[in-house]
Order: C-alpha cells, then sequence, then structure tokens
C-alpha cells in the first residue's frame, strides 16, 4: 500500500456571487489514455493541455518504467513510445496511488505480455474490484499469479506466449472494463471483440484510431456496440489536443447555479455527449447555462459554458443517463440539496464501487449538514431547500468523512458555499489526483474556501 499524507481538512463559507472566466484542467480520462498510447505508439507523441494531476502522472511513471520516455518541453509532454508490442517487464511493482483508471487499462495493456507485473495502489485503491478486469483477461490466457481476497490489490499478472482472442459482453456499463479489454486486444493475435450493451465514454475507441489502430465498431439492433480491434497492427505517434475535464467542470458550474448573484464562464470544457449528463440534468433542473464558441478541439467538441444563479427544480434522473454522468453524481446532490422538491437519481450501483462508495458517502455527508435524503440500494432521493436555510454546519468531529474520494471533498466544499453554515470536510488531500487547481480556481471566482 502507498504512503499517505497527514489528512489536512478544509472549509467553504457562504459566499457572495461568483464571477470571473476560469479554465478547467484537462480531461482525466483523455489524460491517462494520451500517456497510455503515447508510451506505446511508436514515435513521438505531443500532448497540450494534459492534466497534471497525481492520477495521471502515476500513468505516466508506469509508462516510463516499461520503456516510454517523457518528459516535458514547455508546456508540452513528449513521449517516445517503445512500439506496439514492445513493453519492457517492469523492474518494481506498478504503484498506482488512487487511480482506478490507470490501473485498470494498464492491466488490460500489459496483461497481454509475457512477463510479470505488480499493481500497488493506496488504501482506497486497494479496496475496489479488480476481478472485472481480471475475468477478461483469465479467458484471454492471463495468469493471474497474486491477488488479494476478492481480487483486489496487490495483483502480479502473466501473460501467455500469446494471447487469445476473444468476444467480450461488458457485464457491468464501464469505459474501463471495455477499455481494458480492447487493450489487451493490441498486443494479441487476431480480432478482440468487446461488446458494449450500454454505450460509455469513447475515448479509448477514438483516441486508438487515431493513433492508427484497425478498430471497427456496429451498432446492433438492440443498440448494443460491437466493438472489433484487429490485434498486433502499428501505432504510431501524433499530437493531442486535450480539452477540459466537464467532470472537473461540475464544480465551478453547480457553485454558479447555487450562490445567489452568480455569473462565471468556464472555458474550453469538453462536450462530448458521453459525457455531459450533468449539464442534460441540470437543464432539466431550470439552470442558466449558455454554450458559447463551441468548436472542434483535436476530433472532439468542446465550448465555453456561461453558469448564473438559478432557482432549480427538483427533477427524475433515469437509470439510462448513469454513464454519461456517473462521476458527477455527487455534486449533482449538492445542486438537489438547494432545488425546489425532491431530486431522484436512479441506477447508482455503479457509485458504490469508486474511490468510496460514492452512494453512502454522500448521503451520510448531506445529513451531516441538515440537508433531507434517502438512500436506497441503487438510488439517491434528495429533498432540497432553497435558499439553503438550515443547511451545513459539519465540523470537527462531525467534518465530512470523504474517505479517501476528491470528488467527495469537491462536492461538499461547494455545498458549503451557499449553505446557511459553513462545511468542514476532514480531509482535501486527495483533490490533488484529479483538479490541483481546485482550491485556488475557486478562490478567484470570489468562494470562501481553503
Ligand atoms: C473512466 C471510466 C469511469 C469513470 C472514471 C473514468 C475512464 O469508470 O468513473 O472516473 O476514464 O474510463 P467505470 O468504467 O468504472 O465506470
Amino acid at each position: 500500500m502507498t504512503h499517505q499524507a497527514p489528512p489536512r481538512p478544509a472549509v467553504s463559507r457562504r459566499s457572495a456571487g461568483l464571477s470571473g472566466h476560469v479554465r478547467v484542467p484537462g480531461d482525466k480520462s483523455i489524460s491517462h489514455r494520451s500517456f497510455m498510447f503515447g508510451g506505446l505508439a511508436a514515435g513521438e507523441t505531443r500532448i497540450s493541455g494534459l492534466l497534471e494531476g497525481e492520477d495521471v502522472m502515476r500513468t505516466g511513471e508506469a509508462m516510463k518504467a516499461m520503456g516510454a520516455v517523457i518528459g516535458k518541453e514547455g508546456d508540452e509532454w513528449v513521449i517516445r513510445g517503445t512500439g506496439n508490442g514492445a513493453l519492457l517487464e517492469p523492474i518494481a511493482p506498478l504503484d498506482f496511488g488512487n487511480a482506478g483508471t490507470g490501473s485498470r487499462l494498464t492491466m488490460g495493456l500489459v496483461g497481454a505480455y509475457d512477463m510479470e507485473t505488480t499493481f500497488i495502489g493506496d488504501a482506497s485503491l486497494s479496496k475496489r474490484p479488480m476481478g472485472r478486469v481480471l475475468d477478461p483477461l483469465r479467458q484471454m490466457g492471463v495468469q493471474v499469479v497474486k491477488a488479494a481476497e476478492g481480487d483486489r490489490m496487490p495483483i502480479t499478472l502473466h501473460g501467455p506466449k500469446a494471447t487469445a482472442p476473444i468476444v467480450y459482453r461488458v457485464p457491468m456499463a464501464s469505459a474501463q472494463v471495455k477499455s481494458a479489454v480492447l487493450l489487451a486486444g493490441l498486443n494479441t493475435p487476431g480480432v478482440t471483440t468487446v461488446v458494449e450493451p450500454v454505450m460509455t465514454r469513447d475515448h479509448t475507441e477514438k483516441m486508438l484510431r487515431g493513433f492508427g489502430a484497425e478498430l471497427e465498431i456496429e451498432t446492433d439492433q438492440e443498440g448494443a456496440r460491437h466493438i472489433r480491434l484487429q490485434g498486433q497492427g502499428k501505432l504510431t505517434g501524433r499530437a493531442i489536443v486535450v480539452p477540459g475535464d466537464p467532470s472537473s467542470a461540475a464544480f465551478p458550474l453547480v457553485a454558479a447555479l447555487i450562490v445567489p448573484g452568480s455569473d462565471i464562464i468556464i472555458e474550453n470544457v469538453l462536450m462530448n455527449p458521453t459525457r455531459t449528463g450533468l449539464i442534460t440534468t441540470l437543464l432539466e433542473m431550470g439552470a442558466s447555462i449558455e454554450f458559447l464558441n463551441g468548436r472542434d478541439a483535436g476530433g472532439e467538441d468542446v465550448a465555453d459554458l456561461r453558469v448564473m444563479h438559478s432557482e432549480l427544480r427538483g427533477v427524475t434522473v433515469p437509470a439510462e443517463r448513469a454513464p454519461s454522468m456517473i462521476d458527477e453524481y455527487p455534486v449533482l446532490a449538492m445542486a438537489a440539496a438547494f432545488a425546489e422538491g425532491q431530486t431522484l437519481m436512479q441506477g447508482l450501483d455503479e457509485l458504490r464501487v469508486k474511490e468510496s462508495d460514492r452512494l453512502a458517502a454522500v448521503a451520510r455527508g448531506l445529513e451531516g449538514n441538515g440537508v433531507d435524503c434517502t438512500e436506497g440500494k441503487d438510488f439517491l432521493a434528495v429533498r432540497g431547500r432553497p435558499g439553503g436555510k438550515g443547511l451545513g454546519g459539519s465540523g470537527g468531529e462531525r467534518a465530512v468523512a470523504t474517505h479517501l474520494d476528491h470528488r467527495i471533498a469537491m462536492s461538499f466544499l461547494v455545498l458549503g458555499l451557499a449553505a446557511e453554515k459553513p462545511v468542514t470536510v476532514d480531509d482535501a488531500n486527495m483533490i490533488a489526483t484529479s483538479f490541483p487547481e481546485f482550491m485556488g480556481l475557486m478562490r478567484d471566482l470570489g468562494a470562501e474556501i481553503g
């Protein structure tokens, strides 16, 4: 298990209207994949706009440990990759810290190599289920040499001489599982097929094509996507522009909606439809969000968002929308705490296996701050109090427990900006995994947070 810094509590207070222009850091999903695919492809990859959060840096370190050369020139990251099929055996365990995406995708990537690789992580990552990735890898012939109980880290993998191509129907809506199987397919002879009944973020498919992989996608009559990857092809380095992360933009966005008098612009936000479920939901709740300057950035749609304080109403968020806003439920729950009536979020079973059990963490934190809510097995209902009277007040011993989860910390700090009483979270360290600039950026907008 990796070393943990001592907890650093943080507090936020009711703030005057937020204002100004901000730029959120690069998208985490695309940043991880940029380091991985750039590290694997032959020749040079140049990345601008990369998220320099701890999670992504761990992926960079792992790729370096397997032979990629990674450095920075000015604002650009420059990578010389090994070439597909030519990763080296790492001499020490790969330490992924808090990062589920980095570790799960890399398990797929290296599982198909005839070498031994060990994966370790922090207390949160060591509790997360890895069987969802190990199961298809086992079907491809990968040996799980060691794993803690319940297929958890530390995990040691050893690939066979040649992995077998499989057809794998992903049993849960997970871009990580889809991606892990496709990445194993990169070093597998023949065609590896992933069937995805419910579409999840498509960054792996789009980016692999950009690097030159042969990949076909077909949607069947039931709406399932069949993704076929030709193994052992050539991948070639390229230039990548990483757009702003909609999952990070979600925090200033919700803050501006709930703090009276706010009017802000968030620039350069990724608008890929597999990622915009939160915006769809907030618009249904009556949010004032304008899309300015829509444009293409390196093959992805981006826009600047103008967000103004809004009187929100509760809505029902259907289970089908979950994959397109899976990381945004904690902060949506904060918006719901200020909405008129009830917001019902359905289909949340996957929230239980994120950096923390987010369904329970959100419900306990809301209760501790006077918000009326009900936690079900796979749903959350929040009954709001427009104006925020009586809300907040978690402090000292009763600070919100963040369970090493960056999004729980940021969500509750957003709640405190509009609640009557301050909100304290027990640890803000983990925010650096995905959004190191969060505190400074929020303060630049006028938020009382620190
Ligand atoms: C991610 C997929 C999602 C998401 C995570 C990033 C990715 O996880 O929660 O933050 O980059 O593929 P699941 O695949 O487990 O849903």
